[in-house]
């Protein structure tokens, strides 16, 4: 499948893209676990990119761009993708239809993830990231805590809270999604693309999903 998932933070974009690689061998695509993987190991992008992802703001077009011209021509992508965190922005969006235009790439669709911010802010002030950067696991303190505290189950590693988890952050991060990300739906209704599903529950956003591509 090529699914393009939008949603504000902590939609539950992450979660559903997880569930649905599982399906068809699909890629996960997620620039916030590229940008916080790069930040980790200190390359140059991690260390452009660090300052605005604290704060709460978007890192500038231009490096998602290049990160994500290379990154959809990878042979991993040849069985599908769901892009998680991308596009962002207006700007974003035209450069990703010229882009799949280019590779000749079609969507399958744009799934708009439609969740009360009440629901938001509890699951983002609980949520936990494995802080192995090639793992990066989503955990719950309430909805799916690790089985042992503070350890990542798959890896091992330590399960942290993210540097953009502040209240301060949180609040930033869904006043630029509502500035700068929310307009996509419009832009994705435009071209005959969006798929809105209003749930909180991951199991039946998956079954919607599945039931409007076919799969
Ligand atoms: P990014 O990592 O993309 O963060 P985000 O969009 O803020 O999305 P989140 O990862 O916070 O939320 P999610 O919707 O994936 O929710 P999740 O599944 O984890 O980006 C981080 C930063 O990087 C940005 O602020 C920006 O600076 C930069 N950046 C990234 N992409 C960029 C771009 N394209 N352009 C410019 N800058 C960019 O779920 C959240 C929590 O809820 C978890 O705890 C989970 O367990 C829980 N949960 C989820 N679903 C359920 C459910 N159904 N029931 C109970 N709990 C649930």
């Amino acid at each position: 499948m090529r699914l393009i998932l939008l949603g504000a933070p902590g939609a539950g974009k992450g979660t559903v893209a997880k569930q649905l690689t599982a399906l068809d061998g699909s890629v996960q695509i997620s620039t916030g676990d590229i940008l916080r993987g790069a930040v980790q190991a200190g390359t140059e992008l991690g260390r452009k990119a660090q300052e605005y992802m604290k704060r709460g703001d978007l890192v500038p077009d231009e490096l998602i761009l290049g990160i994500m011209e290379k990154r959809l021509q990878e042979p991993d992508c040849a069985k599908g993708f769901l892009l998680d965190g991308f596009p962002r922005t207006i700007p974003q969006a035209e450069a990703l239809k010229g882009l799949l235009a280019k590779l000749g790439i079609r969507l399958d669709a744009a799934v708009n993830l439609d969740v009360p911010r009440d629901v938001i802010l509890d699951r983002l002030t609980t949520r936990r990231t494995c802080s192995n950067p090639k793992c990066q696991e989503i955990y719950n303190v309430k909805s799916k805590p690790p089985k042992k505290d503070g350890v990542c189950d798959k890896c091992g590693s330590p399960v942290v809270q993210r540097e953009d988890e502040t209240e301060e952050a949180i609040n930033k991060r869904l006043d630029t999604y509502n500035e700068k990300t929310a307009p996509l739906t419009g832009f994705y209704e435009r071209e005959g693309l969006l798929l809105n599903v209003s749930s909180t529950s991951s199991d039946e956003v998956v079954a919607a999903i599945r039931k409007h591509i076919g799969i």
